[in-house]
């Protein structure tokens, strides 16, 4: 592809930006899925996808498509029919970057752990080496697509890198937030509420919009300027955040009250200016986005000096804390105040069902301040696997590596993990769990024994009909 300057619209010159090449930096829970959509999609575009990691790419590239590194209902399918035609997982990021018109920026973007902004800031380095790697290795123009989630304005610095470093190739960038969600993400992406695009040449925005416009109707693509997208993301996610937060806050309400959170849910949702979703009350909001992009926005607002606007936001995430928190205080003061030496089995792990995503999940801290209770745990999730549990846990360096592995047993039957508990608590919603022999899971428990439902999937008359000592969520 050749982009001759200057542009001037689109007609002639836009012929000259087809698109018959796609890079994707980065092969993760956005890259992966996303990507492998647009290759469906566009079977005339070849779509390379490629990552620092070796061993993701090895797994994206396993014959049997059920041991993909990611998990996605439909994901598998898709991967399967497009492999090896037009989609491609390699590790050569530099032929892969050379050879595309067009390369999606999709790397983690995790909260700081150091320096300025630790805690707070989003980590950039990763986007920056891309940035410098597109610019050093481009030899013909590129369109550069945001597609990590990133703190407004840095579109600016991303610029800047291109045109300093860059030869005399043209470097055109987009944002192109992304707004899957992980369980649902194949369904987001095949039918979109809209498609963002923001960006200051009409073409590039014009050539991406022809990219989704193979399957997203025209009036579902929306394109503003590059800040305005950079920023809605972030606002997005923030508003969801809010969503849950202020049900969880209602819940701790009702469970003072005798109010039912579901009931007052359903009774606020259908005022259609409030909407049905995103109202249902848990054990705390995870997931690697909405408390790294709401400490991000916080920082943001800070850097700013706008401190009333800092500390808004702020209060969701003191929320989902609390939330956390206050569910693992109950189990422990409802068992007699103490959990000491006791089995008590998470059924679990991954931050939502039909994911096997565990990052920032709720499972994680209420299990690692029952362990601190000096607790026993048996962990059963559908779709972590075992070292997966044993590395968020070591991650938080709350305990030895050892002390994790004495004190929690990770089972592949919820039957065996369950046997001999003193309490069960619900972390994850996994559909499953509604279908157990509950009867059979009382019998083989101590007594009185305890649910914790953090996720209210279970029938509280039911449970109490067996015999169950029965909590949920602001019930
Ligand atoms: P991820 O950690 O699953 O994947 C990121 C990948 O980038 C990793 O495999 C990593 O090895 C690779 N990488 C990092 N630096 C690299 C480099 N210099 N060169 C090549 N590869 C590199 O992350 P994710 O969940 O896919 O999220 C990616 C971005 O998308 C984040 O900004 C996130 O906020 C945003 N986002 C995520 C979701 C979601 O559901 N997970 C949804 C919307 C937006
Ligand atoms: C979220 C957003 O929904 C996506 O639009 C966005 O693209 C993504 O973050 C991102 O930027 O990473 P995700 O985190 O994958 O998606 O999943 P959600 O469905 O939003 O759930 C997030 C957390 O909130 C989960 O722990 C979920 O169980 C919890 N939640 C959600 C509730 O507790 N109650 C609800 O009503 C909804």
């Amino acid at each position: 592809m050749a982009l001759k300057k200057p542009f001037t619209g689109i007609g002639k010159t836009y012929k000259n930006m087809k698109i018959t090449k796609i890079c994707c930096i980065g092969a993760g829970y956005v890259g992966g899925p996303t990507m492998a959509v647009i290759a469906k999609k566009n079977p005339n575009i070849q779509v390379t996808i490629v990552d620092i990691n070796e061993q993701r790419i090895a797994a994206w590239n396993n014959p049997d498509v059920s041991k993909l590194p990611i998990y996605e209902p439909g994901l598998a399918e898709i991967v399967e029919e497009t492999r090896g035609k037009n989609l491609f997982f390699s590790t050569n990021i530099d032929k892969a970057i050379d050879e595309s018109e067009m390369i999606f920026i999709s790397v983690n973007t995790p909260t700081k752990t150091y320096g300025k902004g630790k805690g707070m800031a989003a980590d950039l380095k990763y986007v920056e080496l891309c940035a410098r790697n597109i610019a050093e290795v481009a030899t013909s123009d590129k369109i550069v697509v945001e597609k990590s989630t990133l703190p407004v304005r840095t579109a600016q610095a991303i610029k800047s890198i291109l045109h300093n470093i860059g030869s005399q190739v043209n470097f055109h960038i987009l944002s192109n937030p992304e707004f899957l969600a992980e369980g649902t993400a194949i369904e987001d992406l095949l039918n979109p509420d809209r498609v963002l695009i923001g960006g200051e040449s009409k073409i590039a925005i014009e050539s991406l919009a022809n990219v989704y416009g193979s399957w997203v109707p025209k009036d579902r693509i929306l394109t503003t300027n590059l800040w305005s997208s950079e920023l809605s993301k972030l606002t997005a996610n923030a508003f969801l955040a809010q969503r849950v937060s202020s049900i969880n806050a209602i819940s701790e309400l009702c469970e003072h009250t005798e109010a039912n959170v579901n009931e007052v849910a359903k009774a606020i949702g259908m005022d259609s200016r409030i909407g049905s979703k995103f109202l249902k009350a848990s054990v705390g909001f995870g997931g690697s986005c909405f408390q790294k992009d709401i400490l991000n926005l916080v920082y943001i607002a800070r850097s700013y000096n706008l401190n009333e606007v800092a500390n808004y936001w702020e209060q969701v995430i003191i929320m989902n804390d609390h939330q956390k928190r206050r569910f693992a205080d109950k189990l422990i003061k409802t068992l007699y105040n103490t959990v000491s030496g006791k089995k008590i089995s998470m059924l679990g792990w991954a931050f939502k069902k039909d994911t096997n995503d565990t990052r920032e999940s709720a499972a994680i801290y209420v299990t690692d301040h029952l362990l601190n209770e000096q607790a026993k745990i048996s962990v059963y999730d559908p779709k972590v696997p075992k070292e997966k549990v044993y590395s968020d846990l070591n991650y938080l360096n709350t305990r030895t590596e050892q002390e994790n592995q004495d004190n929690v047993i990770i089972n592949d039957n919820p039957y065996d993990t369950v046997k001999d508990s003193h309490a069960i608590a619900i972390m994850t919603e996994w559909d499953e769990f509604k279908n157990y022999d509950w009867k059979k899971i009382y019998n083989d428990m101590k007594k009185p024994a305890f649910i914790f439902d953090g996720r209210n999937v279970l029938d509280k008359s039911e449970m109490n009909k067996i015999g169950f000592e029965y909590f949920s969520i602001g019930q």
